[in-house]
């Protein structure tokens, strides 16, 4: 079972910094990916949000899929994930929301089909980092523009020093993060202990 000291040790071990702002987890989450501690990060998004009605997990491409999966497989319910787009026309009916990256400094389009969610969709959005918060709160527009309900926003790894959070929970969203890093410098990680939250 995955603790939250255990996801905290794996970090601090296999975690690269690499500025001030910039943590890769390419070794086990991002890149090459640790596939039974994949899953058991779904466990424990069952188990903190498990107890509501969710009918779909909504994460965007790429690095957010392998956890929305794994949340689905453990609430046994389908997962969706927004794909990217330029900013152009869309042809066929969907939700869409802009996004502006921050690290790229360009804007983008996510969309999903009209036909794979609605107003009946209990939803739980999940992604690997709250960071500046810009594509969650697409995703969240996107779950308002379906009149479905948001139960919640759960992410592997949440930056506490950047906006994230603020944001989603300005909007009324309920967060919840499983390695909360308060600050990061070489050789230097100190997180948020609390469980979750
Ligand atoms: P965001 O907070 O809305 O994700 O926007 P931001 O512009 O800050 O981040 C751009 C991309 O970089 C996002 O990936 C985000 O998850 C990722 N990211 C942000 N901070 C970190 C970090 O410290 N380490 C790593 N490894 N990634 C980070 P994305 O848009 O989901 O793109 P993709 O990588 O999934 O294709
Ligand atoms: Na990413
Ligand atoms: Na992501």
């Amino acid at each position: 079972k995955v603790t939250m000291k255990g996801l905290q040790e794996r970090i601090r071990q296999e975690g690269l910094i690499l500025s001030d702002t910039v943590l890769k987890v390419d070794s086990f989450l991002n890149h090459q990916v640790d596939t039974e501690l994949v899953l058991q990060i779904g466990q424990e998004f069952k188990r903190i949000f498990g107890h509501q009605p969710i009918t779909k997990v909504l994460t965007v491409e790429a690095s957010g899929i392998q956890f929305a999966m794994a949340a689905g497989i453990a609430l046994e319910v389908p997962f969706i994930y927004a794909k990217k787009k330029k900013a152009v026309t869309l042809s066929e009916a969907v939700y869409s929301a802009p996004v502006h990256s921050f690290t790229r400094k360009e804007d983008y389009l996510i969309s999903i089909s009209q036909k794979y969610l609605g107003p009946e969709d209990k939803v739980l959005i999940v992604d690997d980092f709250l960071a500046t918060g810009a594509a969650l709160v697409g995703l969240v527009d996107i779950v308002n523009e379906a009149g479905a309900q948001l139960m919640g926003v759960g992410c592997v790894i949440e930056k506490s020093f950047q906006e994230g959070r603020s944001l989603l929970e300005d909007k009324g969203v309920a967060v919840h993060s499983l390695a909360r890093i308060a600050s990061m410098a070489p050789g230097e990680i100190r997180f948020i202990d609390e469980a979750s939250s």
